[in-house]
């Protein structure tokens, strides 16, 4: 092996497995897609994605039954995933023709040769194919001129209108590979855009690509390029403003140190900032009404919190603000505002803080008046509004008085 030598280990050891199979099977496999440019460039390579004229069964099914595994079939796009432990996913698909019978929509697909299957692809550096047995390249669309000159480049001009997905994935890829789109091509991106194709695909398959883009290393620069080409307008349905990439920037600072934080949640949140969206904007999204309601918050409120805050004569009411309001919100508000972090801080230390008594300790009818009494108890001590030994007396009082108003 020479080239394929590149390859991160447990993706070597998988290929010379699949090399042994192929032969005593008697079938060709070739390497196709993402893991060829990606060893052309020099780049690590994740999974391995296979191709075949015939035999694919035969190769996925013997394959999981040498290393242990299990084999997936997707009959209707003619493919097989084979899983097994401490082996990269291997995607094992019969060469395929497809034929889109309505813009937008998923192709019907059918049997067809090695050059069939790379010219129905989205780009030509993703239309190279390598046999595994000498390594050759078959490269029918010139992907790899393509890869020296650093272009993203469709194989036709109705490429973007069949799978509008592609616009998502040609900008995408261009910001990771530091790749330029090609002048034609962008030019049929933006016709497309324009001629409304976003809107032939389902709202799931658009946030589907939404969501990857917010997953890469570069999110900021491709949210703001999607929004270059006007394709979050085209999505949401609404004027995102030309301004987004500050705020983007500074969620991928924070997710760094927070990566516990709801990623999709953020990005969304600050795309639709003073864009006037509401929830019905996400549809597609997945969200729940939770994280639907944070994204809402990050997009429309925190002018008015940082009022209100600003406005806060209390620990307490600050309190009361923060407690409103969802973590994402509140971990922007930091990074917006630094001189917010402390407050914020003791608020987290006033989260965890316990208070050792219990409402039965009080000695007065049971009711919501106990909960909300021990809570305001909770946070005068903490404060320091009253003495610990004052707990319970304070409460009792408390939750008669509350009591009376029920
Ligand atoms: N493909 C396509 N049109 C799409 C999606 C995928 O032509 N809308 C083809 C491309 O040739 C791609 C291959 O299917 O290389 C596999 O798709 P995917 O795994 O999504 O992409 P990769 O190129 O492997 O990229 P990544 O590194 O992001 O996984």
């Amino acid at each position: 092996m020479t080239r394929l030598n590149e390859f991160p280990n447990s993706q070597r050891r998988a290929i010379e497995v699949v090399k042994e199979v192929a032969a005593e099977k008697e079938c060709r496999p070739f390497l196709v897609g993402g893991p060829v440019r990606d060893l052309l460039l020099g780049r690590n390579a994740f999974d391995i994605d296979l191709t075949l004229e015939e035999g694919s069964s035969t190769l996925a099914r013997a394959l999981a039954k040498r290393l242990d595994g299990r084999v997936r079939s997707f009959p209707q796009f003619l493919t097989y995933k084979v899983t097994a432990s401490e082996f990269p996913e291997i995607d094992i698909a019969t060469a395929r023709k497809e034929r889109y019978r309505a813009p937008g929509s998923l192709p019907a697909v059918a049997p067809g040769r090695l050059k069939d299957d790379l010219m129905r692809r989205d780009f030509s550096i993703n239309a190279i194919a390598m046999d595994l047995q000498d390594e050759s390249l078959h490269d029918p669309a010139d992907g790899a001129r393509d890869l020296k000159k650093r272009l993203i480049r469709v194989l036709h001009e109705k490429s973007f209108i069949d799978d509008p997905t592609r616009i998502f994935r040609a900008i995408r890829l261009a910001s990771r590979l530091g790749f330029s789109i090609q002048q034609e091509t962008a030019a049929l991106l933006r016709q497309a855009v324009t001629s409304g194709a976003l809107l032939t695909a389902s709202k799931e398959r658009l946030w589907r690509e939404l969501f990857l883009a917010m997953e890469e290393e570069e999110a900021p620069a491709i949210l703001s390029a999607l929004n270059h080409y006007h394709v979050l307008e085209a999505l949401f349905g609404v004027k995102i403003g030309r301004r987004i990439t500050s705020g983007l920037e500074l969620i991928r600072t924070e997710l760094t140190v927070r990566p516990d934080l709801d990623r999709y949640v953020l990005y969304t949140g600050a795309l639709l900032r003073g864009s006037g969206a509401s929830v019905s904007q996400l549809e597609g999204s997945g969200f729940s009404q939770k994280r639907a309601r944070a994204a809402m918050q990050i997009a429309h409120d925190l002018p008015r919190l940082q009022k209100a805050l600003a406005a806060a004569p209390s620990d307490r009411q600050r309190f009361r603000l923060y407690k409103s309001v969802a973590p994402e919100m509140l971990a922007l508000l930091m990074a917006d505002k630094p001189a917010e972090g402390e407050h914020v801080i003791r608020f987290e230390e006033f989260r965890k803080f316990k208070l050792a008594l219990r409402g039965n300790e009080l000695e007065v009818p049971a009711g919501p008046h106990v909960a909300r009494a021990l809570e305001r108890t909770r946070e005068a001590v903490f404060s320091g509004e009253i003495a610990p030994d004052q707990a319970r007396s304070f409460a009792r009082e408390m939750a008669i008085k509350y009591l009376g108003r029920e």
